[in-house]
């Protein structure tokens, strides 16, 4: 099926079964991709139910589900708010999130996602945004690329990766992915080779995607949206994303510590249910991508 091929869903009965869904209630899958999540939510809603979804990238539009209890927004879901309401949508059951990259985008060398092809650097969900990964590496100041190399890749060596990408870069700008991987090899010599090159691909790519930023937009949303009651059902594939989802499940906050009253209590938007998720070892035989997921669900107090 063509879906299949454009994505295989991850932790997809976990996942769904986190949103305890209610056949007549309204989701949002902020993450369509091929549609997997999405279908599923459908295959245990009723007539009533309703579904919205969030797709940045055009690709994914081809995706979409004939089904009049669906509906398919190709927009960012830090706009997830805004746009609800323009359905006239204001709260809803439960959201669904499955962050990062597809396995389309993944596969088509001319995205830019992958190491594995001489590609253009790109890197964008949302083909129509200003930033990729080329800006990064030929406009950002050295000390800007060291901070996305630091902060998204946690790569020690990113004042030395920086400085030489700026060194080369003024000989001649570094336009494609064999071009940086050959201004990098001097980092790239070593067993470790393909870890490293993916960590700066990622810190690239989060940088490109500002996925930090949305990240934090849409938690914050999340409360505003839910319902009494409603559900979170968020999948994570990089410790930088978890630590916020966890983080603002536990504390309503991003950083530091609640504020607490003199019994030493505090009030927090969501409270979480069960424990962290992670795919079983045959998911993970099955699917590779799915490795690195963390599943975590909330409910809104
Ligand atoms: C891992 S895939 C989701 C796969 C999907 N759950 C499925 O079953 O096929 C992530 C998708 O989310 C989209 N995406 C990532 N960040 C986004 C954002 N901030 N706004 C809208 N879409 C986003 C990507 O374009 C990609 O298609």
């Amino acid at each position: 099926m063509m879906t299949m091929d454009y994505h295989n869903a991850v932790l997809l009965i976990e996942t769904v079964d986190g949103l305890d869904i209610k056949p007549n209630g309204v989701y949002v899958d902020v993450t369509f991709g091929g549609g997997g999540h999405s279908r599923e939510i459908l295959s245990r809603l009723g007539p009533n139910g309703k579904l919205y979804a969030f797709d940045q990238d055009k690709d994914a539009l081809a995706n979409t589900i004939d089904d009049e209890r669906f509906v398919l927004i190709n927009e960012n879901f830090r706009y997830i708010k805004r746009f609800l309401r323009f359905y006239g949508v204001k709260e809803v059951d439960g959201v669904l999130a499955d962050f990062g990259v597809s396995s389309h985008q993944f596969d088509v060398a001319e995205r830019g996602f992958s190491t594995r092809f001489e590609a253009d650097l790109d890197m964008r969900m949302n083909q129509d945004s200003k930033i990729s990964a080329y800006q990064v590496v030929n406009n950002y100041s050295e000390e800007q690329i060291k901070n996305v190399l630091l902060q998204y890749g946690e790569l020690r060596q990113s004042p030395a990766m920086a400085r030489v990408i700026v060194t080369e870069r003024a000989r001649e700008e570094i336009k494609t992915s064999e071009q940086l991987k050959k201004v990098l090899k001097p980092f790239l010599n070593h067993k470790k080779e393909n870890k490293v090159l993916a960590q700066i691909y990622q810190a690239i790519r989060i940088e490109v995607n500002q996925e930090i930023e949305v990240l934090k937009e849409l938690l914050l949303q999340t409360p505003e949206i839910l319902k009494e009651g409603g559900r979170l059902s968020f999948i994570s594939y990089h410790s930088l994303e978890d630590r916020l989802v966890k983080r603002f499940i536990r504390n309503g906050l991003f950083e530091g510590e609640p504020e607490r009253d003199m019994f030493g209590n505090f009030e927090v938007p969501l409270r979480k249910v069960g424990k962290l998720i992670i795919p079983s070892r045959l998911e993970i035989k099955i699917n590779n991508r799915a490795r690195s997921a963390k599943l975590r669900i909330a409910e809104k107090i």
